[in-house]
Order: structure tokens, then C-alpha cells, then sequence
């Protein structure tokens, strides 16, 4: 008989507690709405039904997980959940040397610094810098240089690795500003802000050979690696019969370090890490730093129950049952919006769908905010939080105040892992669905109050005819 593969056609876990989500009328929405100013930032988040604002920190643990916090070890130095965490890292990423962190910015805001105070003035160069990335790059007087691969500027035409970083423009922006100029080469997996797209092996170790040759250093971002490893196993050839776990383990074999932001992939609400291969400069001076602004050396941002959980939620993101159940979860949600008549930006990526928002509402008027729109629109219509991606995001003013359009309006639904089922999943396609058939009602957005920097978290905003 041949074996039929039911494997992705249900969740891989039961549930064994619950939590309940806000089942609301029109009426209480609308008034949630207008007292957040039109912000869902300023949702309680008692009210959402379903919520879509990120995939960080937001997982469901297992057992497991929960079972070895039991066991955390709080000893203030040498604590043995610190070695088992150390030792799980290194497993994975080849990396000896481990700086524990409360979450992923608290790498970069420590190596960033390392990296400015040991050469002024550099450039940072990545498929994408994640949004923190970027401001701790900026905030260190560095310039952060995004090069996406021009296909994933090609939103509605799918291609296996979008994620990737563009060979050529490597290239030549090594030999224009020359290699001593540029301190560090990020690989972003999956690439988040270019819609959670994998990069391919090829692409990672082609780069990693560049920047070899240039004497400049690789580092992954790996806050989604696990969901790469997926992704290459199921598009590249010659991976197929890899593990996740041996996929990893080739794509950090490239890279000189690695800094993770654990609230994704490795399945804990909070932590991350720094890990060097090598004991250098950026290491000693990186240990350093996390004396002086998180912790010893030994716990860094987290107690030893949170290490223990992470060094579980490491292993368990690896798995590959999880693992095709995520991918196809995320695919399912996206093929149902495009069915509903709602673009996307095709295909799906790892842990979020982003809405085509341009493409969805072609004649909406731009300075009406239409990404923020739909956001309002689909929160009032099913109790669904999501998060925009474009001009209030991106918050750019001109001498005026004028606000300028960004290039992009997206939406992006970003799933928690192992939180909603497909029941919920359905429930949203079919709100989509309805509000795809209604387009008229959706409303757009003005700005009463905005701060200056990073303006979408708390803007004030209001409903415009
Ligand atoms: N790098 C990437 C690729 C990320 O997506 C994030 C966070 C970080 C670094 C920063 O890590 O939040 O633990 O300090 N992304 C979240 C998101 C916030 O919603 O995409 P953090």
C-alpha cells in the first residue's frame, strides 16, 4: 500500500489547558476602537479575538518545556541550566562561546556597541535589518544597508528563497566602499521585514564565501532559523532526506556568530542569546557589556527556569512534525485569503501572511493611511489585531509635517506557534472574505498626535469620511 501522507493534515499536539479568547459584538469593537484612538497597540488585549500583532513570545509551551522550568537552576554563577543551555546552542549553531540575553535586541544593542567602539563609522550589511536591528545599528552611528534580492520586491509573483541577499550588489558594494568599511554581513532567517522568505543554503554559503575572501564576518539573525531549515529541506535540492537539525547546523556553519531572539522559533515567551565561534575581541568585549548591562555571565537577561525552557523550545522548534505543521499552517491561512480575494504577498512565509495592501485597495487614498485602515477595518469587523507595515510605520515626515508615502502597505498577520487551530484560521479567511466583498465600508485613518520616532506603537489616530 502506498502510504498516504496525513501528516500535515492536523495539529501535532493536544491541548491540555486553555485560555479564552474575547468573543465580542460590533458595538463593544467599535467602542474598543475609538477609546485605542484607532491604534491597536492600545487594545486591551482582553478584547481581541484573535490576535495577529507577532509571533514573538506569544507560543504555546509544551509540557516538556513546562516540566524542566521545574528543574531551573537559579544559582546566581555556574548554574547547570546555563551549561545545558550553552550545550544545546552548540549543538546547534557550532558556536562555543554563549552570551545569555533577555531577548534578541539585547544582542544586538551589545554587539553593535562592541562593533562601533572597535571601528568607528562602519556599515552593516544585511538581506534586511529586522526594525531594532536597524536602530541599534543607527543608534551606534553605523549605517544599516538592506540588499533583498529584487524578487522580493515582486510581491504577488512567487519564488522558492526571496529572503535571499542580492551576490551582485555584495559585491559591489565590497568593492565600492572597499571591505575594511563594512564590519558585519547579517543573514536575516527567514527575513522578516522582506515577508518572513527563507534564504536559500546556496545563498548563505555563497555570502559567507564573500565575505571570507573580504575578511569581513557573517552573522545569522536566527530568530526563524528553524522555519528556514523547513523551508530548505522542502524547496532545495539535496536536502530532502536532511534533518531540520543537520540543516541548521550547515546554514550556522557559515557564519562566525549568530544572535537569536528565542520568543520565535525556540517556542519560550522571553529570552534570546549572542554566541561566537571564536574567543575574539567582539567576544571579550561583548561579556562585558552583558556584566554591565544584563547580567553574569552565566544567566545574563534570564533566570535558570527560562533557560531550561529555552533549551527545551530549541530542540522541540527542530522538530520536524511541528515543523510541517507550521509551514503548511501558514501556508493554508494564505491560500485561503488569496482564494477570499485578498492579495498577499505570495507565497506565505514562515510565520506571518502579509496583505497586499496596495494591491487590495488600488483606488484608496494614499494619505488616508490604507494599511492602517485595514488593520482598523479588520479589528472592527472580526476582532482580529494585526499590525501595519508602511507610511505610519515607516513615519517619515517632510519640513511640513506632511506625512510621505512608504513604498509598501502591507498587513501582516504574524501566527503564535501552536496557539490558534484551523477552525480559528478558517474564521479569519472568512472575515477576510467578507470584508473583501465590502471594500466600500472601509474607512480611512487620520493622524490627531504622533511622536516623533517609532510613531506607529503609540500614534493617536482618527476615522476620516
Ligand atoms: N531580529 C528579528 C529578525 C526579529 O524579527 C526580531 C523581533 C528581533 C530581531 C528583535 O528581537 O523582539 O526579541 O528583541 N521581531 C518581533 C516581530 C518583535 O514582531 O517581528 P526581540
Amino acid at each position: 500500500m502506498k502510504e498516504i501522507n496525513w501528516k500535515t493534515k492536523f495539529e501535532p499536539f493536544k491541548i491540555k489547558m486553555t485560555e479564552p479568547v474575547a468573543v465580542t459584538t460590533y458595538a463593544q469593537r467599535l467602542e474598543a476602537l475609538k477609546k485605542a484612538f484607532y491604534n491597536p497597540f492600545n487594545i486591551p488585549a482582553e478584547k481581541v479575538t484573535i490576535d495577529f500583532l507577532t509571533d514573538s513570545g506569544t507560543g504555546a509551551m509544551s509540557q516538556t518545556q513546562w516540566g524542566a522550568m521545574m528543574s531551573g537552576d537559579e544559582s546566581y554563577a555556574g548554574a547547570k541550566s546555563f551549561y545545558r543551555l550553552r550545550d544545546v546552542i552548540t549543538l546547534i549553531t557550532g558556536c562555543k562561546y554563549v552570551i545569555p540575553v533577555h531577548q534578541g535586541r539585547a544582542a544586538e544593542r551589545i554587539l553593535m556597541g562592541v562593533i562601533a567602539s572597535t571601528k568607528p563609522a562602519q556599515t552593516i550589511v544585511s538581506n534586511a535589518h529586522f526594525d531594532t536591528t536597524r536602530a541599534n545599528v543607527e543608534a551606534n552611528k553605523m549605517e544599516a544597508l538592506d540588499i533583498p534580492v529584487k524578487e522580493a520586491y515582486e510581491f504577488g509573483k512567487a519564488a522558492p528563497f526571496k529572503g535571499n541577499i542580492d551576490i551582485a550588489k555584495l559585491k559591489k558594494v565590497i568593492k565600492e566602499r572597499g571591505a575594511k568599511n563594512i564590519s558585519l554581513v547579517i543573514m536575516t532567517v527567514t527575513n522578516n521585514t522582506m515577508g518572513g522568505q527563507p534564504a536559500s543554503m546556496a545563498n548563505i554559503r555563497e555570502t559567507s564565501a564573500i565575505c571570507k575572501a573580504a575578511g569581513i564576518p557573517m552573522f545569522l539573525d536566527c530568530a526563524r532559523f528553524a522555519e528556514n531549515a523547513c523551508f530548505i529541506k522542502q524547496r532545495e535540492k539535496g536536502y530532502a532526506n536532511k534533518t531540520p537539525l543537520q540543516i541548521a547546523q550547515e546554514m550556522f556553519s557559515y557564519a562566525q556568530g549568530a544572535w537569536m531572539s528565542s520568543k520565535k522559533d525556540a517556542l519560550v515567551n522571553m529570552g534570546g542569546f549572542l554566541a561566537f565561534r571564536e574567543d575574539t575581541t567582539w567576544t571579550q568585549k561583548s561579556r562585558e557589556a552583558l556584566i554591565l548591562g544584563e547580567g553574569f555571565l552565566n544567566y545574563g537577561g534570564m533566570s535558570g527556569r527560562d533557560m531550561e525552557a529555552l533549551a527545551s523550545g530549541l530542540i522541540e522548534g527542530l522538530d520536524e512534525n511541528y515543523l510541517n505543521y507550521r509551514l503548511e499552517s501558514t501556508r493554508y491561512l494564505g491560500e485561503g485569503l488569496l482564494k477570499a480575494g485578498v492579495p498577499i504577498i505570495n507565497p506565505p512565509g514562515g510565520h506571518a501572511v502579509y496583505i497586499d495592501v496596495k494591491k487590495f485597495l488600488p483606488d484608496f487614498k494614499q494619505e488616508n493611511f490604507p494599511a492602517q485602515s485595514l488593520v482598523c477595518h479588520m479589528y472592527k469587523m472580526g476582532g482580529i489585531r494585526t499590525v501595519e507595515i508602511g507610511t505610519l510605520m515607516f513615519g517619515k515626515r517632510d519640513a511640513k509635517g506632511k506625512w510621505m508615502a512608504a513604498d509598501m502597505e502591507l498587513v501582516r498577520l504574524a501566527i503564535p506557534r501552536r496557539v490558534y487551530t484551523k477552525s480559528h484560521f478558517d474564521y479569519v479567511i472568512e472575515v477576510m472574505a467578507h470584508i473583501a466583498k465590502n471594500k466600500k465600508d472601509i474607512k480611512g485613518i487620520a493622524v490627531s498626535w504622533a511622536p516623533q520616532a517609532l510613531a506607529h506603537f503609540s500614534a493617536k489616530l482618527r476615522e476620516v469620511k
